[in-house]
């Protein structure tokens, strides 16, 4: 991943992600959003399918869609629908790949589950976090390979977050099966691998035409919270007395929050870019990582052996399923 000249855009980071696609016309694209239907992803669907583009909300229950669905149905211009992935399970990974047909222009990998408050385990046996945030990523965009170089020029897109720079991937025991089980650090750690995968496929499948690129979308109020008690929202200042959520000054709203994800994925100004990871619409920059970065980009997310072995890491326990 090259970092010698930060890419810059035009746009704030309190940018919307219609905004980001002002004048750009998608048709004829199409396009996959995990974690579609609710939160930053439902507002993805919005600005791509807004801008032209044909979008599959990936979801667990397609019918968590619906209202989606219907804003878009006989309106355009973009085309919106659904269908069912739970990326926790791998059958479900398979069955969605397999039913997939035609050219994919862009996939923005953006579902994902935060801080599950005890150790949980997928069907094939992974640690929750990194089984639905990573792993189930993994499969889904191997899967789509073929189907990605088709498009030409296509784009993945891999929603991670500031919770990243805390975290390196932990390669001695990336499952907790050794360490007691932290929430968060599961949490930062798949979040790490997210940016590796973008990391990787970039070097991997830049000859195919597939450009990969990470992001952090910024600080919004969604139901990504819902593990978090309520004892743990007011300690972050987050809900009043009363139950009510508060949105603190630097929190986005969804469709701010979706503007990284929409520029990755389908602006003009960043064609072809590749490897590099992106906040508040902008290149972020290098940094240490550790508990006291509150941004930029952590070099151990941008370490390009960490991503190799993490492929294989990943490419092993896809095989020994
Ligand atoms: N909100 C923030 O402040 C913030 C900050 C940094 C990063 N992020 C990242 O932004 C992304 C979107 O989160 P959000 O805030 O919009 O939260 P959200 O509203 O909870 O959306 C997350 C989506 O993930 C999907 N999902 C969860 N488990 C899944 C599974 N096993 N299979 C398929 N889909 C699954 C859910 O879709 P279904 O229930 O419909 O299947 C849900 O719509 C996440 O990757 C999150 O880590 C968010």
């Amino acid at each position: 991943m090259t970092t010698e000249t930060r890419l810059t855009t035009p746009f704030t980071a309190r940018a919307t992600a219609a905004e980001i696609l002002d004048g750009v016309d998608l048709t004829g694209r199409r396009m996959i959003v995990t974690g579609g239907a609710s939160g930053i992803g439902a507002e993805t669907v919005r600005a791509l399918a807004g801008a032209g583009a044909e979008i599959t909300v990936a979801t667990r229950d397609p019918s968590n869609a619906a209202g989606l669905l219907a804003e878009f149905a006989g309106a355009g211009p973009g085309v919106v629908r659904a269908a069912g992935l739970d990326l926790a399970d791998l059958a479900s990974v398979d069955a969605f790949v397999a039913a997939w047909e035609g050219p994919l222009h862009a996939i923005v990998a953006n579902a994902g589950i935060m801080a599950v408050p005890s150790r949980q385990l997928t069907p094939q046996g992974w640690e929750l976090q990194l089984g639905t945030n990573y792993l189930g990523h993994f499969a889904l965009l191997r899967g789509l390979h073929d189907d990605l170089r088709a498009a030409g020029a296509a784009r993945v897109v891999v929603v991670s977050s500031g919770a990243h720079l805390r975290e390196a991937f932990d390669f001695d025991d990336p499952q907790f099966e050794r360490q007691p089980y932290e929430p968060w650090a599961a949490y930062g750690r798949s979040k790490t691998a997210d940016v590796l995968l973008a990391v990787g496929a970039a070097r991997r499948w830049a000859a195919d035409g597939i450009a990969a690129t990470a992001l952090n979308p910024g600080y919004v109020n969604t139901n990504l919270q819902r593990h978090l008690d309520d004892e743990t929202l007011r300690a972050y200042g987050v809900l009043d007395e009363a139950g009510n959520r508060i949105d603190l000054p630097y929190y986005k709203t969804p469709a701010q929050g979706a503007a990284t994800s929409v520029l990755l994925a389908a602006s003009p100004l960043l064609a072809g870019v590749t490897g590099r990871y992106f906040e508040d619409n902008q290149e972020a920059e290098v940094v240490a990582g550790g508990r006291e970065a509150t941004g930029g980009v952590a070099a151990h997310a941008m370490d390009q052996a960490a991503a190799d072995r993490l492929w294989t890491y990943a490419e092993r326990s896809l095989t020994s399923r």
